[in-house]
């Protein structure tokens, strides 16, 4: 039996919101659903997150929610007519001062009062993602003078960076805290935070998520120039988090195109030495808005993340805004099965001349080592409270499929980010000690992922529901009575 292992997170929006398509969407191999802040009513992501969770039970299916903050994205304010052209060579003015809603061809406000501040002469500002770019000549008390390099159309709240990145907008705004309530109230499984400088930055979220009582894992994007900057800030974001994304919009805008694809390997190899899981995002199927099929570049993009190692590939516009929503889930599963079939998918150097720093992470590391060299293991069934024993497991490339058995619903669906980590419901406390490697194999006999000769490696701790308790591994030989 051939299980997707990289797994999809699509963005919900007017696209993708009514029951029909979002259970369209669950049947074609949704794993997270992403809520975005940045767009849509608290009422609206009411509504998504209560159909997600309807619609996946209805199938048997664990599907995660993910609330992504809007976080400080630094936007130009409104023009009078909507829209301008620029041509290279224009002049161009940033103005804390001038009124949100009459920008015109000469300048146009903005909601950063540290912008000049901030701002330099000879710095490169982009705007829209880097469509329009321009050059600071000269600043005054409240205004950047600008000279467009690269022409083009500028329309209302376009977003604005800086080349190399450092406008210093702290990352959690109002909106951010209010949104995390909203994220607690709706249980979300994860939580993205937007533009996170540092491990601070992720800390002051951490905390606001407990003040507010939320269980939600934090995902760090990685989207700014400083948090890649050296080895050091990088790792550091990661270890305050639960989960990273590649957040290619923003970064590319900071760090240019060409930096993008050696921080893209790195940020996803140093979350798996972490312990971390990683999603990989933005742009991945853009053209299958308008359009039934990716381009080859797309299917090869969304390929070479797998091959990266990445846990999720995810949909953004494709999904919340486009006319194939439903098309493009299925491109991304049949794309990530392809890719799953390279070798270089599934080989694994098992961490050779790492040390480890738990009893959990020896003993998932062995698990993993053994499914790997022991040509006969067709499963590996982890017993976990949180989630925390298959994560690790699955930092290690495999073919071999991990079931994550958890009696949680929180565990149940947050393991659906994890690359080749599937859920199977499970309480070990209702079982028997003696009887529990059975009724652990059985499940996967019920499924049909085993058979009788097969093997399976089955973890466990000593007591059941510690987190970090995992302390013990089985080999067991399905078909025979098993203690
Ligand atoms: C289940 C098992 C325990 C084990 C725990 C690990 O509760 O019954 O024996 O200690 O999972 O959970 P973790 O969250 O660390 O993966
Ligand atoms: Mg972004």
């Amino acid at each position: 039996m051939t299980f997707r292992r990289t797994k999809i997170v699509a963005t919900l929006g007017p696209a993708s919101s009514s029951p029909e398509r979002l259970e369209q969407l669950i049947l074609a191999g949704l794993d997270v659903a992403r809520l975005n802040f940045s767009h849509g009513t608290a009422d609206e992501h009411r509504a998504r997150a209560h159909l997600v969770r309807e619609l996946a039970a209805k199938h048997g299916r664990f599907v995660a929610l993910l609330g992504d903050l809007q976080g400080p994205k630094i936007r130009i304010a409104k023009f009078a007519g909507k829209r301008i052209e620029l041509k290279e060579g224009d002049s161009f003015r940033f103005s804390v001062t001038h009124p949100r809603d009459a920008g015109t061809q000469e300048v146009v406000g903005i909601d950063y009062p540290d912008l000049v501040k901030d701002c330099n002469v000879g710095d490169e500002l982009l705007l829209d993602d880097g469509r329009v770019v321009m050059v600071v000549r000269e600043k005054t008390a409240d205004e950047l003078h600008c000279t467009v390099l690269i022409g083009g159309p500028l329309s209302d709240h376009k977003g604005i960076n800086r080349r190399g990145g450092g406008l210093t907008a702290p990352a959690l705004t109002a909106k951010d805290k209010v949104d995390i309530k909203l994220a607690t109230e709706l249980d979300l499984d994860y939580l993205a935070v937007s533009f996170p400088r540092d491990a601070a930055d992720m800390e002051l979220a951490r905390r606001l998520r407990d003040e507010a009582g939320g269980k939600a894992w934090l995902v760090a994007k990685i989207e700014r120039a400083e948090a890649v900057a050296d080895d050091a800030a990088l790792d550091g974001l990661i270890r305050a988090s639960d989960a990273v994304m590649v957040a290619r919009g923003d970064l590319g805008v900071e760090i240019g195109d060409a930096e993008l694809v050696g921080v893209q390997k790195l940020i996803i190899e140093r979350a798996r030495v972490l312990n971390r899981a990683v999603i990989t995002a933005t742009q991945m199927m853009e053209t299958m808005i308008t359009q039934s099929l990716p381009t080859r570049a797309e299917v090869f993009d969304v390929a070479n993340a797998v091959l990266d190692g990445t846990d999720a590939v995810m949909l953004s516009a494709e999904s919340a805004a486009g006319e194939y929503p439903v098309e493009a889930v299925q491109a991304m599963a049949r794309v990530c099965l392809g890719a799953e079939r390279h070798p270089t998918s599934t080989r694994s150097s098992h961490r050779l001349g790492h040390t480890f720093e738990r009893c959990d992470e020896s003993i998932a590391l062995a698990a993993m080592y053994t499914a790997n060299h022991f040509p006969g293991v067709k499963a590996i069934i982890s017993l976990t409270e949180s989630g925390y024993t298959p994560l690790i497991m699955s930092r290690i490339r495999s073919s071999v499929p991990i079931f994550a058995y958890s009696p949680h619903r929180e565990t149940q669906a947050r393991v659906a980010l994890f690359r080749g980590v599937y859920t199977v419901p499970f309480d070990p406390a209702a079982v028997a000690p003696e009887k529990l490697s059975q009724a652990a194999v059985d499940e996967l006999l019920k499924r049909g992922v085993v058979k009788p000769g097969d093997w399976v490696i089955l973890t466990k701790g000593d007591s059941y529901n510690t987190i970090g308790g995992t302390n013990g591994m089985k080999i067991l030989h399905v078909g025979e009575p098993l203690v």
